[in-house]
């Protein structure tokens, strides 16, 4: 397996450095051999090279590097984001830029309270929180298009324009109606809910509402369709998170209430995430920021980006067809949950171990 690693910013580096740990162990426990070629992009890099912190100047990450990042088979990423540069030049010029260029359409990120883990929702544990947002990852809001008319005038106009293809929207929702098979095989409830705002959003969202109807009456009978407005699923995930199997949603959404489910999972420092491209080269993240106040403290939770080495393994043992890496994945994902009771808690410098520490434990429970 040949990985691509993108350290990034603040704590990424370290928590990285964690995932990596557990990489050689189990690699060795399940005998598969791997390389792994380090990355410099991040904000520091941007700074150094003269970019201007304000706006955005030089590329963070280059065409020639994207270029590159095509010939791994999977990338694993730390974190994005640098208290020196305004909000949008990193998260654009790496993170969204990666997403796009390399057509990661999925943004897979599951909410699970892993056992041991402090839960703010009174009486939900470990059999309440176990479900997966499958957030489409290329269009809607985030397409960028848009534009001023009469900028900084009394006058001004501004526009942000949402875009739903037919094409990007039925990949992303036969990618979930799959996912949910998969996990009914598996033994959950087979339910694939829908989030979004037909009521408003009557061009976009329509577009979405008959898709996934006419996707799902075709060709996944066996799924039981459900819809959420994505206000009330703010409330369901807080009330009844039980209720959840796997939610289809689009980007912007997508991205709002995963926020919301890494709270209810226990916190940033427990949230993973992949942004997947079935077939071709997806990449590894920690839901979280780069956490800059913490940095270099050795106190940060590497839980996340472990969980995030998990799925980077079960994907990639999939995509290359190598049961090794993909029970790699599954062990891994073990072991976090035989790790996770023995901490206090998930947040930074209060776990009652340290960075390293965790990582540790992790690799004594593989
Ligand atoms: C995320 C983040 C990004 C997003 C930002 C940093 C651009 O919030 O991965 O959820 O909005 O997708
Ligand atoms: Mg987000």
């Amino acid at each position: 397996m040949k990985l691509a690693v993108i350290g990034g910013d603040g704590t990424g580096p370290e928590v990285v450095a964690e995932g990596l740990k557990v990489l050689k162990a189990v690699a060795e426990k399940e005998g598969f051999e791997y390389t792994t070629t380090d990355f410099d992009v991040s904000g520091d890099r941007y700074l150094a090279r003269g970019g201007d912190p304000e706006k955005p100047s030089i590329e963070v990450i280059s065409d020639e590097e994207i270029a590159e990042l095509r010939s791994y088979d999977a990338i694993y990423l730390g974190a994005v984001g640098h208290p020196d540069v305004a909000p949008g030049i990193l998260e654009k010029g790496l993170l969204l830029k990666t997403r796009f260029d390399l057509d990661q359409y999925i943004n897979l990120r599951p909410v699970t309270l892993y056992p041991g883990v402090p839960c703010p929702l009174v009486g939900k544990g470990p059999e309440d929180i176990d479900f997966v947002v499958v957030r489409e990852n290329t269009e809607d809001l985030y397409f960028g298009g848009g534009g001023f008319l009469r900028k900084n005038t009394p006058h001004e106009v501004a526009t942000q324009e949402m875009i739903a293809t037919r094409f990007g929207v039925d990949r992303c929702l036969r990618y979930a109606f799959e996912l949910t098979r998969q996990r009914k095989a598996a033994g959950q409830k087979g339910q694939l809910t829908l989030v979004a705002k037909t009521n408003v959003l009557t061009f976009a969202h329509n577009l979405w509402d008959r898709a996934f109807n006419a996707v799902g009456e075709a060709d996944y009978p066996d799924i039981q369709r459900d819809y959420n407005h994505v206000d009330a699923c703010c409330m369901w995930f807080v009330k009844n998170p039980e209720f959840y199997d796997v939610i289809v949603t689009p980007n912007m959404f997508g991205d709002i209430i995963t926020d919301l489910g890494a709270m209810i999972q226990g916190g940033m420092g427990v949230a993973a995430g992949g942004n997947i491209n079935p077939e071709g080269v997806s990449m590894f993240e920690p839901i979280g920021g780069s956490a800059p106040k913490y940095t270099g403290k050795n106190v940060i939770n590497p839980i996340a980006a472990i969980a995030s080495l998990a799925m980077l393994l079960r994907e990639t043992g999939r995509r290359l067809d190598d049961t090794k890496i993909a029970a790699a994945g599954q062990r891994v994902e073990k072991a976090i949950k035989a790790t996770t009771p023995k901490m206090k808690t998930q947040s930074a410098g209060r776990m009652g171990y340290s960075t390293t520490e965790v990582g540790d434990l992790v690799c004594e429970a593989l």
